[in-house]
């Protein structure tokens, strides 16, 4: 099967390579799926996971990708809840990718059914940011309706996610980003709009939760944002500054079989619109990762027309 492998963790997506690969088999609780749609989430090739395996061996060269969207051609040993010729969407596993190739050997608890009538390439643009985004939101910041949030990268494919969900859980909703993204921000939901370059952060005042995807300074200044009681949640890395009287919770997303169902029915009645910036085929993917031009919205590998 064709697939990318990366073998060089300081090449970055430079380093990708479309090769060809043995198709993989299912293992115990697997199931093979022929791959029509992948993503990759940027920052993927620095995390150990894509480099080794649970035991801290190497295991590269890799196929890069968590991000899919699919049929089911083979089940593993106890496979349940799945069938041959079905179609799915979810998440690889981080210590296994694989998903930039035309079939990938996914846990069948990563996975989702993916009604018929959401096509493959929005399968997997939403269920990486979808997931993220329901998690940090529902389950981590645990938003109410009629409080507020400041969601960072609000156009980004994270961001865009957050800002439509808490949206639709009856929050109020600042987004931040680029002067550029301003219009996509407000196109997505957000009811305000710091551009992180000129305006002034600080002047946001006391938000019930901040939902940062971009750390560093920003994520910094942001604990001191926080109203008391409230959560700071993120997705860069550990916290450098915690709120005066709140939570910090930096987390990494897990697939959740209800959770993708419950996006994907958000999907199918026009509440969440994927955010997808750009659609290239496998042979055009190497290309597609290493842009000549800015790509807002995810880049989504349409594996088989
Ligand atoms: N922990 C987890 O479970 C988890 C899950 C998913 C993603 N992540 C990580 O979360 C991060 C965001 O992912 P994503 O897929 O949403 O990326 P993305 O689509 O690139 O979105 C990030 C957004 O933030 C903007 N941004 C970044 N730095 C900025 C700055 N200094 N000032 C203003 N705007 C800025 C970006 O604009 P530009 O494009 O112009 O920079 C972009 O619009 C990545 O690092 C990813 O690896 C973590």
């Amino acid at each position: 099967m064709k697939a990318i492998v990366v073998m060089d963790q300081a090449a970055g997506t430079a380093g990708m390579k479309l090769v060809e690969r043995p198709e993989p088999q299912a293992a115990i609780n697997d199931v093979v799926v022929q791959v029509h749609a992948s993503g990759f989430t940027s920052g993927e090739l620095t995390w150990p996971s894509t480099w080794t395996d649970r035991l801290d061996r190497d295991r590269s060269p890799t196929i890069p990708g968590q991000e899919l969207a699919g049929v089911v051609t083979a089940l593993g040993y106890g496979t349940t809840g799945l069938s041959v010729g079905q179609r799915v969407f979810g998440l690889a596993d981080s210590y296994r990718g694989g998903t930039l190739a035309e079939y990938v050997a996914v846990e069948v608890r990563n996975l989702a059914p993916l009604p018929g009538d959401v096509d493959f390439s929005v399968g997997a643009a939403v269920a990486m940011p979808g997931l993220t985004a329901w998690q940090g939101l529902f389950v981590h910041g645990r938003l109410q309706a009629g409080q507020s949030i400041l969601v960072h990268g609000a156009a980004g494919a994270v961001g865009s996610m957050v800002t439509q969900l808490a949206r639709d859980a009856g929050a109020y909703v600042i987004g931040t980003g680029r002067a550029a993204d301003r219009q996509k921000a407000l196109d997505f939901g957000a009811q305000e709009f710091v551009d992180l370059e000129k305006d002034d952060l600080e002047g946001v005042g006391g938000v019930h939760l901040v939902f940062d995807v971009i750390g560093g300074d920003i994520g910094k200044r942001s604990a001191g944002l926080v109203r008391n009681g409230g959560t700071l949640v993120t997705i860069a890395g550990p916290t450098e500054a915690r709120p005066a009287d709140g939570l910090a919770i930096d987390f990494v997303l897990v697939s959740d079989r209800t959770q993708l169902s419950e996006i994907v029915q958000r999907v199918r009645d026009g509440r969440l619109r994927p955010n997808i910036g750009n659609i290239a085929s496998l042979d055009e993917a190497v290309a597609a990762f290493n842009p000549t031009r800015r790509i807002s919205g995810k880049t989504i590998i349409r594996v088989r027309p």
